[in-house]
Parts: C-alpha cells; structure tokens; sequence
C-alpha cells in the first residue's frame, strides 16, 4: 500500500483559496439579496431612553428599520451545549439596555449595502448612561461558577504544609491583556428563507451540526428544516462555532421580511461583537527542594466577562497535567465588566494558564540554579493530577531533549547579559507547551467510482487548518489510491454529521470515521484493494460502492488521560537603548501522536507560534476608560506579527501515534503550537537582560535599558 499518512501533501484547497474561487460565506451570489446594516450603541453601559428611526425609514433604498421596539421575533433556546448553544445569552434588542460599547441596538435594511449603512448613521438614539466598568481594577471578582460541567476548584494533599518546608520557593503574578482572534474574514450572515419554515444560512461555521441544531431551536424547526453551508473559514480560532447576536438577528429579520438578507460585521463590530480573549491576572506559587523536586503548586487566576454570557478563561486547566507535586491547589475568579463576551480563542485557558506556568518554572530553575530543561524533565508527572489516570502516549521528555538538541541549548550560559551580538542583548529561551487529546463523533460517507476517483463528503469543515487534506490522505491510504483521486466536499449540513473543529479535535473526531467507511466500502464491493472493487464496477456497470461510517469516543476516557505535548526554544534580541524586541531564531518539537500531514501539521505548529508571538510583542485591546469603547478596532490598530516579525521556525515532531486514543492514534495538531510561546519569549527575554517581565504584551516601554 503507498503511504501517504505523514508524507507532506498540499493543500486540497490551497489553489482555490489563492486564486479566490473559494467562496466564502458573504461571497455566495443569492438572487434578490438585501442588505442589513447594524446599529451599534455608542455608550457601554446604560439604556435607551429613545431611538427616532424616521429618517433612516425615509432614506433611500430602506426596506425596514429594526430596533427593541419592533425586533423580529426569535425564540428563547435551550442554549445547553446539546440542543443548542449561542454565544451570548442575551438575545439580540431583546430590552432595551446597553451592556457594552457597540452592542447590537438596531438593523437597518436597504437593498444595497451603502443604502443600508447610509440609513444605519440617520437613526437617533437618546441613552441614560451609567460609567462603565472597563477595567479589572475597577471590578468585582468572585468564584468562577463551573464551565462545561467541571469545577474550577481543586486541592490535592495540603498546599500550606508542602509550601512550609520548602527549600525554595517562588511566587510571581502573571497578566496577559485583551486580546482579539482578529481571523482575516469577518463574520458574516446570509439569510434565505423558503416561507417560514424552511431555512438556509451561509456563515462561516467551525460548527456546522451546532449551528443547525440552534438556528432550528432560535426558530422554533425541526433540524433538518435547517441548512447550514461552510465551505470555508478564513480562520475562526474559536470564535466561528456558535450564533452570534448579528447571525440571529440577520435569520430574523429575513424571516419577517421573506427576502434573502446578508449581514456582514465591519471590523469595528468584529471586536464588539464576535468574541476576544480576555485578560487574565494569574498568581502561581512554587516551592522545590534543593534536587529541584516540587513540593507545592499554587495557580490562582482571574478573568473577566461580559454582563450578557459567562464565560471564564480556564487558566487552570493546563496545571495537574503538568508538573508532578504532592501538593497542589487551583482556583479561579470571574469578574463582570462592561465589554463584548468574551469566548474561545485558540487553547483557551492553555495559552495563558502556560504563559504564567512557564515563566513561574523559568524562575524557579534560576532561583534554584538548575537548567530549566532539567527542571522540567525531573518534574513531569506520568497521571493527570485531576483525573488520577495515566497519560496514554506521553513523549513530552523526548520534546525536550529532541529541542534541546536542535536548538543547542547545551551551550547556553545560566547568566544574564552575557551575550550580544550587533550592539544587542541577546537571550535564549524555553518553555513548555501542552494541550489535551480531544475527539467527538463523527459520520462521513466515501463513494467509489468506476474510474478509481474517490468522494468523500461530511459536514466537518476546515477553518484554515489543513482539514480538507487530511480527509483526503486518510482515505487516500486506507483505500491505496493516489491523494490525487480523492475529492472532499466539507462543510454543509445535508452531509453527514462531521462534529466540530474546534478543540483542535476535527482530525481526531474525521479520520477515524474515513478509515472505517474507506473499509466499510471494500467491504460493499468484497474487495480487498480500491483496484479491484474498481474493476467490479466496471464490469457490472454499477455507478459506485458507497458506505457510511461513523467513529466515536469509547470507554479509553475512563483508563487514559490523553494529552499532546511540546517544548518551545527561542533566542531574541534585545535593543535596550530603543526597547526593541526581535524573535530571531525558533524550535518547536511537538508530541502529538501520530501526524496525519507533515506539511498542514507543521504548519499549524507555525501558525501557533506566530499568533504567540504577537501575543508576546504586541497583541492588546483596551477600552477607553470613560466611554468603554475598544481603542483598538481593526487590523492597523491591532497590532499583530507580520512577516518582518518572524523568523525561521523549525518544527519537528516526537512519540508515536496514540492508539489508546482512536484508530489513526492522532491526536490533533490545532492549538498546542500557541500554548508556552509567550512564556518562552520572556523566558529569553530575561536571560538576554535580566529583567522578569510577567505583563504581556512586552512592549518597548517595558524593555527600554
Ligand atoms: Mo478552538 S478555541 O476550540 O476553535
């Protein structure tokens, strides 16, 4: 059988999407489309005491104006994940109160978009304002209330007691500020009605079932009344898998009005009003013996959500995989302030719960003498703290030592300011990364045809990942056919049931389901090659073999704790006299289990590392203190890595496949690449001049000499 599983394969899509036959949702050309333009409060906290839509009714092109006064009727979900889930729990103009700066106040309809958007300027709002709270210190912070049915809290052994007779010991507070998923395509909505109770909506979806499911439930339908289509994302990070208020209240107004209606959020709105990451404040505490053994680990966060949805950055997930301690201890406070909700964003939780672990560890290795990657290799811990099960697979050693090695971090000197090179400091760097083995079920259905194509077909998509591609090796060599005959349609509700990209699970949850209905499809046609089955079809004149195969999770969940791991090296360069910080020099190795596609996995380790750089140098979003508005609200004003920024990153990958964890033992390559980024910068960053920066972003303020 020819291998393709692993070998470096181009994009299914990669020529579409560069020569702009991709479609992506605001581009399907619907007959007889209108345009919707939203009203957006210019306050963040208060209510409407009047809004005067008669000029904007008046205005040319309008076909109707939509504010809390008239708002198209929607249903109540259930919004329990299963049934449906929407983003923000408050239904959109549902009352009339404001909860943060550019939340959705009104729709105004036109035929064109600038008709529309002429018209959204003319509608007058009166408000009562309240100040808004905009900012964590102004906030109130309370026990996180459990997220996706786990606790937050959790205590093993006795913290004060492993703190006490420690011979070493650290504690440091860790901050990361607002960030945005800033994904290049903007959300966007198209509506298109058959009467009142057959809808189809074009919106980039990481979650194509979900949202079938919710817009059923919004509208009061039975699911399969509902179409949703997403060929494409241009990137979702977490922010594209559930209804926004825009998605909903787009899918009502069409209904009210029985034309086909697009909503497209400007990027100001994409900031408002389609999720972020919030800030987090995270205390960790650590105490060693002198071998360097952990006694006691601490890991206290904080974040912050909107008044609309709560929603807690799980900071704390990430610490009883980590390191080994006899002692540990996690808890976690949300605060409400006056911002849009905040939600996923690409390891949510393992990104900056990993930026204060990893720098807390880079500390304790100097406090103690002992080089980090030593550090790290005595204190990995062979169960999950939390769950009391061994790691399947667990390779996370061989990712420090295989990085090392590459890297050269033998000949690094555990001293500050000892290196420079063109008039700069030098530093290098290391940090840990880690996320866990996700999977859910999923359908997809394979057809075989004369001719020795191949179709697969299932509503999992690809956001920009490499999902397309892996379908296609994955059937391409469970079949022994060139990657070349297989075609994948993604993306699109009447396929079947592909489960979600998000929780970098959509290889996990796909492949396996490819392999089974690859074989399922031998079986049809009682071959035991593509070749062969290919031949029967000819002679018999039978169109195709075709077979359905669904993959789920089983009872591994309850023996295992699947976790992918890595380890990050870096080097930068530091200008002291001008607080320039340059990433000059990269190595990841990462342990994911089995990769499907050396070429997409690497790249999503890159991708990873690149969004961790910006989240190091320069990403942040703040709100104006008084008015609550973000300040930062586009692709200029949010600052994130360019080319320029980025150096050559290498990526090599460790372990082997997973096979505890699903037949293809892959354990999904998404969102590990960003987690331990930002630690491993500051970790350099200290090394190159021996200032500890625990704010993130490392801006030129903090490194001026
Ligand atoms: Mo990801 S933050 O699960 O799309």
């Amino acid at each position: 059988m020819n291998k393709v599983i692993g070998t470096a394969v181009s994009r299914k899509d990669g020529r579409a999407k560069v020569t702009g036959t991709a479609t992506y949702a605001a581009e399907h050309q619907i007959p007889g489309l209108i345009h919707g333009y939203l009203v957006t409060a210019t306050i963040a906290n208060g209510r409407i005491k009047s809004i005067d839509t008669s000029a904007a009714q008046k205005a040319p092109g309008v076909i109707a104006v939509f504010t809390h006064k008239n708002a198209p009727k929607v249903f109540t979900p259930a919004n329990n994940f299963m049934t449906s889930k929407i983003y923000e729990a408050r239904l959109p103009l549902s009352d009339d109160k404001v909860h943060y700066g550019g939340q959705i106040i009104g729709l105004v309809v036109a035929d064109t978009l600038e008709r529309s958007r002429h018209a959204a300027h003319l509608v007058k709002v009166e408000y009562e304002t309240q100040k808004p709270v905009v900012e964590a210190k102004n906030a109130t912070f309370k026990e996180a209330p459990p997220q996706m049915g786990e606790e937050f809290k959790f205590e093993k052994g006795q913290f004060a007691a492993g703190m006490a007779n420690a011979a070493t010991k650290i504690e440091a507070t860790y901050t990361t500020s607002t960030e945005l998923h800033a994904a290049m395509e903007p959300h966007a909505t198209i509506a298109q009605w058959q009467g009142q109770d057959s809808l189809t909506v074009y919106e980039p979806s990481q979650w194509v079932m979900g949202c079938q499911r919710t817009y059923a439930d919004l509208f009061g339908l039975p699911a399969e009344k509902v179409r949703i289509v997403t060929p494409f994302l241009g990137g979702g990070f977490g922010s594209k898998a559930f209804p926004w208020p825009h998605g909903i209240l787009c899918t009502a107004a069409a209904r009210q009005l029985q034309r086909p209606l697009k909503v497209v959020l400007h990027r100001r709105q994409v900031t408002a009003n389609a999720g972020h990451r919030s800030e987090t404040e995270q205390t960790i505490r650590l105490a060693a013996n002198a071998d360097g053994m952990l006694s006691a680990i601490s890991h206290e966060a904080k974040s912050c959500t909107s008044p609309v949805e709560s929603f807690s950055e799980p900071c704390t997930g990430i610490t009883p995989a980590m390191y080994a301690a006899p002692n540990l201890r996690l808890n976690q406070e949300l605060a409400v302030m006056n911002v849009g909700t905040p939600t996923f964003m690409r390891a949510p939780g393992e990104n900056p719960g990993m930026w204060a672990m990893e720098s807390a560890m880079d500390e304790l290795a100097w406090a103690l003498k002992l080089d980090p990657v030593e550090l790290r290799l005595k204190n990995e811990t062979k169960e999950h703290q939390k769950k009391g099960l061994p790691f399947s697979a667990k390779h996370f050693a061989d990712c420090l030592k295989v990085g090392a090695e590459k890297f050269g971090w033998k000949d690094r000197k555990m001293e500050t300011r000892a290196l420079t090179r063109d008039g700069k400091l030098i530093g290098w760097g290391m940090a840990a990364a880690t996320f866990p083995g996700l999977r859910g079920k999923a359908s997809v259905k394979v057809r075989l045809l004369p001719d020795g194509k191949v179709h697969v077909l299932t509503s999992g998509n690809d956001m920009g990942t490499g999902s397309y591609t892996v379908v296609a090796v994955t059937a391409a060599e469970t079949l022994g056919v060139p990657v070349e005959n297989v075609r994948v349609e993604m993306g699109d509700s009447l396929l079947p049931d592909g489960g979600l990209a998000g929780g970098s699970m959509m290889t996990a949850s796909l492949a396996p389901a490819v392999m089974q209905a690859c074989q399922d499809v031998l079986k049809a046609a009682n071959c035991t090659t593509a070749s062969d089955a290919c031949a029967a079809l000819r002679q018999s004149g039978r169109a195709a073999f075709e077979a359905t195969a669904s993959s789920a999770p089983g009872e591994e969940g309850k023996k295992w704790a699947f976790q992918s791991w890595g380890a990050h090296f870096c080097e930068v360069a530091v200008d002291e006299e001008i607080g320039r910080l340059r990433v000059t020099r990269w190595v990841s190795v990462m342990d994911v289990g089995r990769v499907m596609n050396a070429k997409t996995a690497a790249s999503q380790v890159r991708g990873g590392v690149i969004m961790g750089i910006g989240q190091a140098l320069m990403e942040e979003c703040h709100f104006d203190p008084n008015l609550g508005n973000p300040v930062v609200y586009d692709l200029a004003t949010y600052h994130f890595p360019a080319h320029a920024d980025i150096p050559r990153i290498e990526v090599a990958f460790v372990g082997e496949p997973d096979l505890n964890f699903n037949p293809v033992g892959a354990r999904g390559v998404g969102e590990i690449g960003i987690t331990g980024v930002s630690a491993a910068v500051a970790n350099a960053v200290y090394h190159a001049t021996g200032k500890r920066l625990r704010s993130l972003p490392l801006t030129p303020d903090k490194l001026i000499g």
